[in-house]
């Protein structure tokens, strides 16, 4: 527990060292300096100022901070930063191929009116692109399962819902036509 740095009859604290990590967010090699308690979500957010991980509630229960480790999603808001050295993140400013153009994914929410005002939509399009990385072709269910991390105050899932799935067929259509 981090206590004050002088307290009348308390203890005191020593400062703590920072270190050095290198991190890989989007294919792009970084250094930041990060306290052992630093979380992913900050660095991304205040460091490298990628601001489209939104943090919510800090706690690991809306999903609105959700980026992927080595393709995994997890809450950045959990997940230490030092965790991160070595492997590969993923965000979603880097989720489309190439930061001119966007991911199935995210037409899809575009044309099925899966937002709105946009907070939880990064952590939505995270996990549904973990979804789809490990079910292609998700039934409902499988699609609310795989959001059930994530919450919306504003959508209502329903459209969110319709959007993965749009976007799945697409996917798997242009799969099928370049087989
Ligand atoms: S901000 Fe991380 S789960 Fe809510
Ligand atoms: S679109 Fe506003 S919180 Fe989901």
């Amino acid at each position: 527990m981090r206590g004050k740095a002088s307290e009348p009859g308390g203890q005191k604290t020593l400062p703590v060292a920072k270190r050095v990590l290198e991190l890989t967010v989007n294919g792009d090699r970084y250094e930041v300096a990060v306290e052992p308690w630093t979380s992913l979500a900050q660095v991304l957010r205040d460091e490298l100022r990628l601001t489209g991980t939104k943090v919510g509630c800090n706690e690991g229960d809306c999903g609105a901070c959700t980026v992927l480790v080595d393709g995994r999603s997890v809450s950045s808001c959990l997940y230490l930063a030092v965790e991160a050295e070595g492997r590969d993140v993923t965000t979603i400013e880097g989720l489309a191929e190439t930061p001119d153009t966007l991911h199935p994914l995210q037409e899809a929410f575009i044309e099925h009116g899966g937002l709105q005002c946009g907070f939880c939509t990064g952590g939505m399009l995270m996990s549904s692109a973990f979804l789809l990385s490990h079910t292609p072709e998700p039934d409902e269910g499988e699609i609310r399962r795989g959001l059930s991390g994530n919450l919306c105050r504003c959508t209502g899932y329903n459209k969110i819902v319709e959007s993965v799935d749009a976007a799945a067929k697409r996917l798997a259509a242009d799969e099928g036509g370049t087989a």
